[in-house]
């Protein structure tokens, strides 16, 4: 099988090493790529959001599976461009994909589908922002309708904040705020089945202890040796399988992976927020672990295959680290050099945020790289991932230290 996987982080890294190792795939391509999918794929240029180039290379290569990983080609329509051309692809559709395009699109579905979620408002003046918030009284959960790449959510006890967030956006969402920890939990689906893979709990806060801003993720691991037994059994129950009822039963059947962001409260699963794609960096955790072969999984997705198919996976963890560059995620450093790229025993260095100069390997972006140990427990994979991160050599680079440290601390309890 000749596979063709769209984007250039660390998350298609990750995907580029699942589908490589898979006995079914004979040529891999990537494109755009980066230098590390370099070494997995042959890499070719492309501006994923130009939907006729897409299916271009597709039919040039001769490809027999196209694999989308990032949320902008969904949003803007390139898997329906690439199926109109006979191609099969695991990725939703542009209607489909509007489960992370559109909150409140989100929101619509979870209430005719039964989902459990947060109450909310979507607002689109002074008046109903006002009322809401006041409604709900703080924290303040203020959501921005449309894709905002990780900037569209303000949590705070300040009203004005919360207020002044409110009303920079043009239409927007106040809800109820959740209380309790988070994991993220994802479904693979052929548009009628889906299957729940294990859960991983990513890190959103720049800094140790969950400070600073929000970012792209900074960390994560899995599986989550404290959550509840049931929980991939309930999340599928409650939310995976209505979802994608749901959604076959409006006529626009979601064909790819529904990343479902949970809040476990006292009262049971809630969901944040649904993202239509693999999520990064949890799916650098995710694949190493992942025993099923990841081409024939997305390929039987892509052709509404998936009865009777069950995941496997390795009884091990698998803790991802992000070396950020300076100033992300606000004004991310790019252009230095990254030298001592790792080489320790069961660790991966995923690219994300990196590039080729004369000068050698260099930074391109906030997240440049994310190293995942694997270990028997959370404790080695930990220290596999810290051991080899800490070798990188990135003027004014930075790594949370604690990713997965409580977790780790508390599996010694168990
Ligand atoms: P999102 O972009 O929807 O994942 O939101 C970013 C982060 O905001 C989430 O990871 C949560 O930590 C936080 N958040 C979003 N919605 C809520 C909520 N209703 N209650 C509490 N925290 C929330
Ligand atoms: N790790 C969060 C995301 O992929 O959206």
């Amino acid at each position: 099988m000749k596979i063709l996987l769209v984007g250039s982080g660390g998350r298609e890294h990750a995907l580029a090493l699942g589908l490589k190792a898979d006995p079914s795939t004979t040529e891999l391509h990537c494109a755009p790529g980066n230098p590390g999918i370099a070494d997995l794929a042959l890499l070719h240029p492309l501006d994923i959001k130009n939907n006729a180039a897409i299916v271009a290379l597709a039919k040039e290569l001769l490809i027999d599976l196209v694999v989308i990983g990032p949320e902008v080609p969904l949003v803007n329509g390139a898997s329906d461009a690439l199926r109109s051309a006979g191609f099969a692809v695991f990725g939703p559709s542009k209607a489909a994909a509007q489960l992370e395009g559109s909150k409140d699109f989100a929101k619509g579905v979870m209430r005719d589908a039964g989902v459990p979620t947060a109450h909310s408002y979507t607002c689109t003046t002074k008046e109903e922002i006002e009322k809401a918030l006041d409604e709900f009284g703080a924290p303040y959960v203020v959501k921005d309708d449309g894709l905002a790449a990780g900037k569209g959510v303000v949590v705070t006890i300040d009203r004005e904040v919360a207020l002044a967030h409110a009303l920079s956006c043009t239409r927007v969402l106040i809800e109820e705020y959740l209380n309790g920890p988070e994991i993220s939990l994802f479904g693979i689906s052929d548009g009628r089945n889906i299957i729940a893979m294990q859960p991983a709990q990513d890190f959103k806060r720049a800094l140790d202890g969950d400070l600073g801003p929000n970012t792209g993720g900074m960390g994560a691991y899995s599986p989550l040796p404290w959550a509840p037994d049931d929980i991939i059994e309930d999340t599928y129950t409650q939310v995976l399988a209505p979802v994608i009822a749901e959604m076959a039963a409006r006529g626009t059947p979601f064909i790819g992976l529904l990343y479902a962001g949970l809040a476990l409260t006292d009262h049971g699963i809630r969901v944040i927020e649904f993202n239509a794609r693999f999520g990064d960096p949890e799916t650098q955790v995710l694949i190493p672990l992942l025993k099923t072969p990841l081409a024939t999984l997305l390929y039987k997705a892509a052709t509404n295959a998936l009865d009777d198919v069950a995941l496997q996976w390795r009884e091990e963890s698998a803790v991802t680290v992000v070396l950020a560059a300076g100033g992300y995620p606000e004004s991310p450093q790019t252009g230095s050099v990254i030298l001592n790229i790792p080489n320790v025993k069961e660790t991966l260095t995923f690219h994300a945020g990196t590039t080729r100069s004369t000068a050698g390997l260099v930074s391109s972006g906030g997240r440049v790289l994310s190293v995942t140990g694997v270990g028997e427990d959370l404790t080695e994979a930990r220290d596999r991932a810290y051991r080899a991160i800490s070798q990188i050599t990135l003027p004014g680079s930075f790594y949370r230290t604690d990713i997965a440290l409580n977790a780790s601390v508390a599996e010694k309890g168990n």
